[in-house]
């Protein structure tokens, strides 16, 4: 079976079944409407045998930077291009939506920041994303050091136990992690995953299963009437779902309940560091009055947890995956650790001076970015501008055609990275100036003054962890010092090596990269520190 190309002449902004079984018969009679543009041939296997991404790359490499995929009822137009990324996200970002992943995630977080449709994102996105500023963020610097300690703690415990050397599967306690944090920073509940089980981690790892699987399924069968009742995944999820969002009402009633004006005055004064709760959850209930529909409350602490959870887990996964392979790059990082904390805690302070680790962190997410691929739907139609690899004049796409932005293409691409995959968190380093490719503006971190990681704009979009644009993500500096602070605190206190060869990790995704069955580790306890 060979992928065929599907007429979107027919402007459409919904997908639904008969929308698929339509384009299916059309798909099947029809050849490409879109321009000139290539069109993939692949095995339909090509689908199922391995990661969709690895599959859209080596399209890419044959293809080109835009080209066209369908496979069953679905057709994409699957960009790797950063002058086309930066048209879709950026210049003309409001003509575009989530299209399939908002279908998917809608019934999960509701009108929060993913799935919001335009008019919501916009007064949401001006609420919340003022939550972020430096002041919680040295609050959070603090919180993370606090529950990465419960991690080394926990090890520590384990060691004393188990020997010498104790083996773990890092995966799943760096998703422990993780869950603790975004628990306390975003909405001051302590999951406490770290050490226990409770029924709310169980339906928070229930429903995130359940998201994951919609997010690889293309029928949406939830959608059908009676399936939250009859198809017993769903009615699980459905309790899943329940037991989450009775743990969050509880948390926002209390919130508003224990509102208080002192508080309020350190808020504004940003006196994080005096605060007993610093969550975000304190911010939006403090700030914006106890007025605030509890509904959307909900909607975007749910969608928090979710889009801060599992992603910063696989970034710490995928650079402890890297750095055991690269001894001499691991060295190197616990000797910086050394110099700049001792055998002390990191800080708000101290992430400046951990320059090589940042840059392992954001080299991580270059090699495996989280998701791995960006999801739009044009609302109207569009002509694409030139890309820099075979379609310099670009393409006319119609209303509802459905967009992969390849962010693994593009940060593997070798036509802007040398040895693209290798992992050479030192690259960032050094200044490489534009290959000249007309549109695209080239790395240059001077356009980027201050920042502490590298990102989408020093990189004109050839560099998109956290997207770009005004969608782009807003836990992206959150994020990034957790990772930091984490991967500092772990191997400030051991030495981590692969219990297996590096080929036994296998990789499937589905919001995010991540391992078959689990990143399994031997620890032990540094020897020279
Ligand atoms: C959006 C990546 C952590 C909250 C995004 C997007 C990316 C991304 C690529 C853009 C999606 C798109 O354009 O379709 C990541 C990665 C993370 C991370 C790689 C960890 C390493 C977080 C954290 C939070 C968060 C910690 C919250 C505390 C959000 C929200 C959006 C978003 C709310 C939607 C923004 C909007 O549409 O206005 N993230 N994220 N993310 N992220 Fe993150």
């Amino acid at each position: 079976i060979r992928c065929q190309s599907t007429s979107t002449d027919e402007p459409k902004t919904k997908m639904n079944l008969f929308d698929n079984a339509s384009n299916l018969l059309t798909n099947l009679l029809s050849g490409g409407k879109i321009g000139s543009m290539p069109i993939a041939e692949g095995a339909v296997s090509d689908l199922f045998d391995r990661p969709l991404f690895f599959s859209l790359y080596d399209w890419f490499l044959k293809y080109g930077s835009v080209y066209k995929l369908a496979f069953g009822p679905k057709a994409f137009v699957v960009v790797s291009d950063p002058i086309v990324a930066r048209y879709i996200l950026r210049e003309n970002a409001f003509s575009y939506d989530k299209g399939v992943l908002a279908e998917i995630l809608e019934p999960i977080m509701g009108k929060g920041l993913i799935p919001a449709d335009l008019d919501t994102w916009k007064q949401r996105r001006r609420v919340i994303a003022p939550g972020f500023h430096s002041s919680y963020l040295e609050a959070m610097a603090k919180l993370f050091t606090d529950c990465a300690d419960r991690t080394v703690l926990k090890f520590d415990k384990l060691l004393e136990q188990g020997g010498k050397t104790i083996e773990l599967d890092l995966e799943s306690e760096f998703s422990n992690l993780a869950l603790d944090i975004i628990g306390l920073g975003v909405f001051n509940y302590d999951f406490g995953s770290i050490t226990t089980e409770s029924p709310v981690i169980k339906a928070v790892y229930g429903t995130l299963f359940e998201a994951e699987h919609r997010s690889t399924f293309y029928i949406p069968y939830w959608n059908i009437p009676l399936a939250r009742w009859l198809v017993p995944r769903q009615r699980k999820f459905q309790s899943d779902l329940k037991v989450i969002n009775d743990c969050l009402d509880g948390l926002i009633r209390n919130a508003k309940e224990t509102r208080q004006e002192a508080d309020v005055e350190k808020l504004q004064q940003r006196d994080y560091l005096n605060l007993k709760d610093a969550s975000l959850l304190r911010f939006l209930v403090d700030m914006r009055g106890v007025d605030v529909d509890d509904r959307q409350l909900r909607d975007d602490l749910m969608t928090m947890l979710i889009a801060g959870h599992e992603t910063t887990a696989a970034v710490l996964t995928w650079a402890v995956f890297l750095l055991a392979q690269h001894p001499v790059k691991m060295k190197k990082a616990q000797s910086e650790i050394d110099a700049v904390l001792g055998q002390g805690r990191t800080t708000y302070e101290s992430l400046k001076k951990l320059e090589y680790l940042r840059l392992i962190v954001v080299e991580s997410l270059r090699l495996y970015p989280q998701p791995p691929l960006l999801i739009r739907r044009s609302l109207k139609s569009d002509k694409l501008p030139g890309g820099y690899n075979g379609d310099k004049d670009g393409y006319e796409i119609p209303a509802g055609t459905d967009v992969f932005l390849s962010v693994y293409n593009l940060h593997r691409s070798p036509y802007f990275w040398d040895k693209p995959n290798e992992f050479e968190p030192e690259r960032f380093l050094v200044k490489k100036e534009s290959q000249g490719i007309e549109g695209w503006a080239g790395f240059d971190p001077s356009r980027s003054p201050g920042a502490l990681y590298p990102n989408e704009i020093i990189a004109d979009f050839a560099f998109l962890p956290f997207g770009g644009g005004p969608r782009k993500c807003v836990g992206d500096q959150f994020a990034l010092m957790e990772s930091t602070i984490a991967l500092a605190m772990l191997l400030q206190k051991f030495d981590v090596e692969l219990r297996g060869s590096p080929e036994d990790v296998e990789l499937v995704t589905g919001a995010t990269i991540h391992t078959k069955s689990g990143l399994w580790c031997k620890l032990k306890k540094r020897s020279n520190v």
